[in-house]
Order: structure tokens, then sequence, then C-alpha cells
């Protein structure tokens, strides 16, 4: 598979200092998670610890870890709701696996090729109700509302995506409402939670302001490496994206500059989803003639400095610093 020169050339931003930072604490929301999953029902569990133990980066909940160190939290109420974060996140994944028909996750088969997608969606749905006793536990009207709003905007976002599938004149004002929804918000609420435990009133808007901006250009790296990566190095599928005909913002610049032909050719692939083997490299071709990987990565990279902006109103220390090493590694990532 190509990498185009703008995926290549960035310089990798690692998570390390960050994950240093708050090696405990993860431990402490791992530890939570598996027993949580431990159920006595063997597909529930099975299917749980497939997901759950085959890794992920643990990049939201450990937003919410630091988020509460930056605002110098030392109870232990981050701990569950980083977990519920997490719980949601994977729910998501395991629903999402199932729409996309995606075959590999975390560098593993994906629970739907595994189990099924009926036992997917079930199980998806019993790690969405763990997310909500951790959440109830906690006992804090902000909290659950900040976490049950995220879960409410997921889902509509991912009920948006699928309005757009198969409309490559789908705007960007569009897309960018989809991200916003399926996957910047729970990014933003997993940064306001830490304000919130750390009762820390005047921090909630700015870490929600990081959070939205760090998850959009999350998204919108994401969705270039759908294109663009190494797909050993990101542990998913590459071209799923395109094999479903889900409209990404590579392939909505592509479209904007299209010449006729080339457009009959996207209207052929993504809205009647008529494909060949050859058509994914037809593509990618056309995305960077038109230089769509670029272009969605320039527009991650103003995100990412917005996010950084938000940053400001908060003295230099440790737990600042890997906040915006986050940022850097989402730039930069490659899995
Ligand atoms: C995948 O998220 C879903 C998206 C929003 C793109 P991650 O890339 O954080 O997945 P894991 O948890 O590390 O596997
Ligand atoms: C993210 O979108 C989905 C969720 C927010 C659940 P994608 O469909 O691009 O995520 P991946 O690429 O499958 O991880
Ligand atoms: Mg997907
Ligand atoms: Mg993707």
């Amino acid at each position: 598979m190509s990498h185009p020169a703008a995926v290549q050339s960035q310089k990798t931003a690692t998570l390390d200092a960050l994950y240093a930072l708050i090696r405990e604490d993860l431990k402490r929301v791992d530890a939570l998670i598996l027993e949580r999953v431990n159920s006595e029902i063997p597909l529930i569990h099975d299917i749980s610890r497939h997901i759950v133990a085959s890794g992920g980066k643990r990049i939201r909940p450990a937003l919410t870890l630091i988020s509460a160190q930056l605002c110098g939290y030392t109870g232990p109420r981050h701990i569950a709701l980083a977990a519920a974060v997490e719980f949601i996140h994977t729910a998501t994944l395991l629903h999402d696996d199932v729409v996309d028909e995606s075959k590999l996750r975390r560098g593993l088969a994906t629970a739907n090729e595994l189990f099924g997608n009926k036992a997917s969606v079930l199980v998806g749905d019993f790690l969405l109700s763990q997310a909500f006793q951790l959440m109830v536990a906690d006992g804090a009207m902000k909290s659950l509302k900040i976490l049950s709003d995220a879960a409410a905007v997921i889902s509509k976002g991912e009920v948006m995506q699928l309005m757009t599938e198969g409309q490559p004149e789908t705007t960007i004002e569009n897309y960018l409402q989809v991200i916003s929804s399926k996957t910047a918000v729970l990014f933003a609420a997993a940064c306001e939670l830490g304000a919130v435990v750390a009762e820390e009133p005047d921090a909630e808007d700015a870490l929600r302001e990081f959070g939205i901006y760090i998850g959009i250009a999350f998204q919108l790296i994401d969705d270039a490496l759908d294109y663009a990566a190494d797909q050993a190095t990101l542990g998913k599928s590459i071209g799923d994206d395109f094999a479903e005909g889900k409209i990404t913002l590579p392939v909505i610049l592509a479209y904007a500059s299209a010449t006729r032909e080339e457009r009959v050719f996207w209207i052929r692939t993504l809205s009647d989803l008529d494909q060949t083997q050859d058509d994914f490299d037809q593509a990618l071709a056309i995305i960077n003639k038109y230089h769509g990987i670029e272009q969605t990565i320039q527009m991650a990279e103003r995100y990412c400095q917005k996010a950084k902006d938000a940053l400001a109103i908060f003295a230099d220390s440790e737990a600042r610093s890997a906040m915006l090493d986050i940022v850097d590694f989402c730039m930069s990532r490659v899995y």
C-alpha cells in the first residue's frame, strides 16, 4: 500500500509521558473494567474480554485521568468515570464494526467476525449498561448528565453518518457535524469530567473545548488513515470506509473537484456500491490527485492548534505538557 508523503513525514509523537503520569490510575481503570465484564454468562464474558483485553490505546479514559490531574484532583472518583468513558467507547466499537462490516480491530479479528453480528450488538448493549451503572454509582447528576448526553449524541452521529452514506456531495459542514457527534463529543466528555470531579468549574469549558477539538482532529486523521495507513500498524483494515460507501473528507474533497468521468467513478463505487478489486487503488489515486489526504491532515492540524490554544488558561505542569503531547500524537499517529 502506498503512503502519501504527508502521512509519512509527520514526526512520531508518543503517549509515553502521558502513560507514565497516569500509570497507576490507568491500571485501576483496567482492573475495574475487567472486573465488570467478568460475567457468569460465557458469551458476555468472552466477547467483552476479547475486545477489552485486545488492547486499544485507552486514550479517552487517559484524558479523564490526566484532566483530573491537571485540575489537581486527588480523590478516587475519576477511576470509575474513566472506566465508564471506555465502556461507552468499547460499546460503540462493537456496534460500529457490525454496521461497518469490519473484520479487523486492535490487530485481531472483530467480535462480529468471531461471534457474529447478533452477539456483538447484544454485548455492545451490555457494555453500555456497565457504563450507565458506573455513572449512577458516581452519584453526581453532573457526571451522569455529561456522559448520558454524550451517549445520546454519539448514536445520533452514527445515524446521521448512515444518512450520508453513498452521497459524495455531502458538505464539509455536514461531515464535521457527524464526526463531532460520533467521536469528538466523547473526547469532550472525557476531558470535562476531570474538571467536574476536581470541582473546578472554571476549567470545565476549556477542557470540554480541548476535547472537542482533539476529537475532531482524531477522526479526521482516522479518516485519512482509512485510505493511507499501513494496515498491520493500524490494527484495522484499510479501505473499510470506501467499501461501505462511507463519506469522509478525502472523498468529499475529491468529489468536489472531480471531472465528469471521476464523478461517474464515485457514483458507481460509493453510491451504487458496484466495486471491483482495483477500485480502491483508483479511489486513492484520485484522492491523491486532489491532495485529499494532505488537506484532511491540514484540517486536523488546524483543530489540533485550537485544542492546544484551549489549554492556555492552565499554568505549566507535567499534566498540561502530557496533554499537549496527546495533541501531537493525534497528528502523527499511525495506529
Ligand atoms: C477508534 O478509536 C474509533 C474512532 C473514533 C476512530 P481508537 O483509535 O481510540 O480505538 P482504540 O480504543 O485505540 O482501539
Ligand atoms: C468511529 O468511526 C466510530 C465511532 C465513533 C464508534 P470509524 O468507523 O471510522 O471508526 P473505526 O475506523 O471503525 O475505528
Ligand atoms: Mg468503523
Ligand atoms: Mg475509521
